[in-house]
This record gives structure tokens, sequence and C-alpha cells, in this order.
């Protein structure tokens, strides 16, 4: 029976292009895994959006003397190409500054407040005398008092992931003047997270199949709870829907992980089945995946988890009928660039706007998730860029495909080869690929990517070692009906691999599969679109998968169907060039 699975993406600040940390740590994680679903038949709902709102927008909005809508509006239009052009399938990507949003975001609010959710707090915050603003979150920066580094925002230490309390950092510094800050006076709500404790303890009980950090987080910061602000003295967000709140705002956490729920609901009325997303939403079978970074796990295994306890029945009329909960939060680490730490002051980033001009989607693709940080901390090199692309993704399954193809297309007429009887050695290989289904698909249902890939790239290697046995060009001559019998099992087999590898390479996969002699697309389609939605002019990317016809089932290749003429499905790249192109750029 097909599943019902929801792939909530983690929401891209929009203040700064999209660079190769993004891709790893959260959107080709969530592709290669919703196109793996949709491929089996599930019935999936991927939805992820600009997050239009918080510090980090309004820091880059000073910087560069624009207003923040300005920034937001110039990286969301951007996010919607680059994400297009490498193939990041959302049935939805929005923004979190919709009138669907805010609406939602304010219901959430008033529905915990009601139900006594939420308390009133006075706080000592951060204030810049200069700028005559509170200092929340980003605003400000100090040394951790936890760990020590120099470099901690007020709202979290990127170096030990902890959540801070701004007032308590070493040496605090305005981002907006530089000055130091004094401490002033300010209301404020708080969500009462320990009311949720028991809860959440239960929800995290069965969960030891979650990556051992993620859970590991978790059930400690479960141990720890405190009540956490969730308003804030800013202009620029979702205004608090309260009279006497004007110029408070709800924090930007609070809302954007609303933004999964939210966003499946503009996606139901958008493809004209407005209840649709009850189907996610309140439905117990549902198994919902949160892909995030690493420094993302408090707000994704805990905090989005509370908020979703705490509004249980909203827009239903069972008043407590249960929300869904993540199923699993597969978070990664960080994706290094060349041993060295991301930073966007020094550019050591590798933007994906930029290379995308320069190589071909699935290449980048292919990298990237071949050392997708699931465990630990990876590097992209160029170096290891080139070598994974020449070496195995050329080597072992474009060389392959194309002397295979190019073989049958000039011996048999442009067609597929009639096999005849097989013998022993064509079917073992076929049994083995065809093994790939069962092998690829459980790694794949486990979010064990990178190890899927493997699988799958192996599944290509015995391909090749079969070819280097078997009977073909040497024989093709004197005994066609046994060159026929080997070319004939070695397309079959890249036609399996077409679909195993699909996932991570769909660009490819494509146009492999039209190569074959098959037509239709083995995805939807996806398109950006302009629409309204009674918003401010809202575009979104769009995906359309009414027309998809891909399956994860080994699918028989007929004899006599035409192929179309071969050409190379991936460009072997010049180390030297590469090396001293990208390293020029890099930190420039
Ligand atoms: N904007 C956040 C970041 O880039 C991620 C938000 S995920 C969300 O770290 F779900 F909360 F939106
Ligand atoms: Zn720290």
């Amino acid at each position: 029976m097909a599943e019902t699975i929801h792939v909530s993406v983690a929401w891209p600040y929009a203040n700064g292009d999209l660079h190769v940390g993004h891709l790893a740590g959260a959107y080709l994680p969530a592709d290669i895994f919703a196109r793996f679903q949709r491929l089996k038949g599930n019935r999936v709902l991927m939805v992820s959006g600009s997050d239009s709102h918080g510090t980090p927008i309004t820091v880059t909005a000073e910087q560069q003397g624009v207003s923040p809508r300005e920034v937001f509006e110039k990286y969301h239009r951007r996010f919607l190409e680059t994400q297009q052009r490498i193939g990041i399938s959302y049935d939805l990507f929005t923004h979190t500054d919709t009138e669907n949003h805010h609406r939602i975001s304010q219901d959430f609010f008033l529905r915990l407040l009601e139900r006594g959710a939420l308390y009133l707090e006075t706080q000592q915050l951060l204030y810049d005398e200069e700028a005559g603003r509170f200092l929340p979150d980003r605003m400000v920066e100090g040394t951790c008092y936890l760990c020590g580094y120099e470099q901690a925002r007020g709202d979290q230490c990127d170096n030990c992931g902890h959540l801070l309390d701004a007032v308590k950092l070493i040496n605090p510094r305005s981002k907006l003047t530089g000055n130091t800050p004094v401490v002033r006076e300010t209301q404020h709500y708080f969500l009462d997270l320990p009311r949720f404790k028991d809860r959440l303890r239960e929800y995290l009980r069965d969960k030891d199949y979650w990556r051992p950090n993620v859970i590991n987080f978790a059930r400690n910061m479960v141990e720890e709870l405190r009540g956490r602000p969730i308003t804030r003295d800013i202009d620029w967000g979702i205004p608090v829907p309260l009279e006497g709140w004007e110029g408070k705002c709800l924090y930007v956490w609070f809302e954007a992980v609303i933004g999964y729920f939210s966003a499946s609901v503009e996606w139901a009325r958008n493809t004209g089945q407005p209840e649709a997303w009850r189907d996610w939403w309140y439905n117990p079978r549902t198994r919902m995946y949160c892909f995030i970074g690493k420094d993302n796990i408090p707000f994704h295994t805990v905090i989005w988890q509370a908020e979703l306890m705490g509004v249980s029945g909203i827009y239903s009329d069972d008043e407590d009928q249960p929300l869904t909960l993540p199923y699993d939060v597969p978070a990664n680490e960080y994706m290094n660039v060349q041993g060295a730490q991301f930073s966007k002051s020094r550019n050591w980033a590798i933007w994906l706007p930029d290379i995308l001009e320069r190589y071909d989607p699935d290449a980048i693709r292919y990298y990237v998730a071949s050392v997708l940080p699931e465990t630990r901390d990876t590097d992209f090199t160029w170096e290891g860029f080139v070598a994974r692309n020449n070496n195995e993704l050329v080597a072992w399954w474009g060389n392959l495909v194309n002397r295979v193809l190019k073989f049958a297309y000039k011996h048999w007429d442009g067609a597929v080869p009639d096999p005849g009887e097989p013998g022993p050695a064509d079917r073992a290989l076929l049994e083995k690929v065809e093994g790939g289904f069962e092998s690829v698909g459980a790694l794949l249902d486990g979010v064990k990517l990178r190890a899927a890939l493997g699988e799958a790239m192996s599944l290509a290697r015995e391909v090749n070692v079969y070819l280097d046995g078997a009977p073909w060009f040497g024989v093709v001559k004197e005994d066609k009906q046994a060159a026929a019998r080997t070319v004939y099992t070695a397309l079959q087999a890249i036609n399996y691999l077409k679909v195993l590898l699909a996932p991570f390479l769909p660009f490819s996969a494509q146009r492999l599969h039209e190569m074959l002699g098959f037509e239709g697309q083995l995805f939807g389609e996806q398109r950006i679109a302009r629409y309204d939605e009674a918003t401010r002019s809202h575009e979104a990317l769009i995906y359309d998968g009414s027309k998809a016809i891909g399956r994860w089932e080994p699918e028989r290749l007929p004899p006599g169907q035409r192929l179309q003429k071969p050409a190379p499905l991936f460009r072997k790249l010049d180390e030297k060039k590469v090396l001293e192109e990208e390293l020029s750029r890099l930190g420039a």
C-alpha cells in the first residue's frame, strides 16, 4: 500500500546565495529521499521556502543599506532559480512572508496562549543606546559562556551548538554599531517548554533509530528544559497578534518551523484540493522527515514538537486531535571547503549559482552525495570533485553506458538486440543488479544515502566486470548471437541502474531513459510559478508529478525497441584547469 511521506526541508535564510553547505546539509539528501519515495509510488509532500524574517536578514539589510524586504525578495528569486537548476524537487518552495504563513503562525501563537502554554515575563535584554534598539539574537555577538568560542551569536553558539542567553555572553558587541550594549527591561512571551517534558520524553523513547548525535542532543535537551522567549523587539517579522504589542514580532524560529505546516496548506489550496494537507498532518500513519543541518537540531527535535503538541486539534473538529510529529530528523554535519570551515565574510565558499555556470547539475549532485556529511564533517575539495567525476561517474557509469549503447546502436541497426536464451553468467549479472532494488532501496529508505549511492555504483562496476569476461565486440562478426546476448544483458542491467541511480542523478537518468528508447518522464516537472495566493505577488517553485512514470522496479527492456542515437552522459574534467580556475576563486 502506498505510504504517506512528508519531507520537511530546512528553510534557508534569504540573506545570501546558496552554497554547497546548504546542498549537502539538507536539500540534496531531502531531494534524493523524496525522489526515491516517489519512485516507490508513495504519496510524497516535500515543502520548504525562504526564511524571510529574523535578524540574519535585518543584519544583512543594515550592512547593505537596503530594506529587509529587498534583501529577502532578491535572494528568494535566486533560490528559486538555483534550486530548479540543481533539481531540488519541492512540491512547493514558498516563503515565510505570505499572508497564509502569517495567519497560520499567528493562529499557532493564539492557540498556545489560549491553552496556557505561553507565559509573560519581563526580561533583561541587551540594548544598543546609540541605535536606540534592542539587540535580539544575531544582532549581537560575543564569547560563548559555555565553550569560550569568541564569535558566538546572541541566540546560538556555532561552535558548541547550544542555544544561548544573550545577556550572559562574555564581551558582547552590537552588530549595528560595534558598541558594548547595555541591559534593559522588556516584556516577552515565553513558550512553556517544561510543561511538555513528559510528552517529549515519551515521544523520544522509541527514537533509537535516529542518528546518535541527534537523539542524544534531543534527550539531553529535554532533561534541561526551560521556557524560551518566542517574541522579539523587532519590526521585520510577523506581528504579535495582540493589542498593545505593536513593534514586537514572533521569534523567527517560532514561526519558521510552522512553515512546514503552512506550506502544506498553501500547496493543498494551490493544487485545488484545499483539505489535502490533512492527509499528512492528521494522519497517524504519515512518516514525516525533517532534513536539516546540525545547527538546527534543537528546533526540530524538541521545540517544533512542543509547538505541534500544544496546538493539537487546530483547524479540526476534534479539539485534541494530535498533529503528526516528525518520524525522523536525519540531521547532517557540516561540509567544509578545501579543509577549512565555510565563511561568508572570507568568501570561503562554493556558491551554487556560480558553479552551475561551469558544471552539470548531476556532476555536482554525484560528488556531494558521495561525500555527504551524514555521520561526521566532510570536506568538499576540487581534487575530490574531479577525481570522483572522472574515476567514478565517467569511468564506471558514463563510459559503460556509452560503450554499450554505441555498440548496440551500430551493430543492431539502432535497436535493442534480441538476446535469445541467456546463459548462467548473464542470469547471474541481472540477478545481482536486480537485487539493487532491495539493497539500495533499503538504504535509501533508512536515509543512508551515501551508502545507497556506493551500493548502486558497485553494481555498475559489476556490469563492467561482466563485460570484461563476456563475448561481445571480439565476436560480433563470427557469433552475432553471442554478442547479442551479452549486449542485451548489459543494456538490461543499465536500464535497472538507470532507476537505482535516478534519485541521485535525475537529469542524466532521464536522458538515458530516452536514449534507451523509452518515452515519458521518470519524474515530474518543476517550474517557477507566479500566483497570487492572496499574498504579496508571490513566486514559488512548484513540482508537478502528474506525468511521472518512473517506478522503483526492474522494468524489462523490450528486444527490438528503437534506441536513440547515443551521446555521452557526462563530461571528463581537466584537473589542472579546474584546480587553477576554482582555487583562485576561493577566498577571493
Ligand atoms: N533559516 C534557518 C537556517 O538557515 C533554518 C530554518 S528551518 C525552519 O539555519 F524550519 F525552521 F524554517
Ligand atoms: Zn559555545
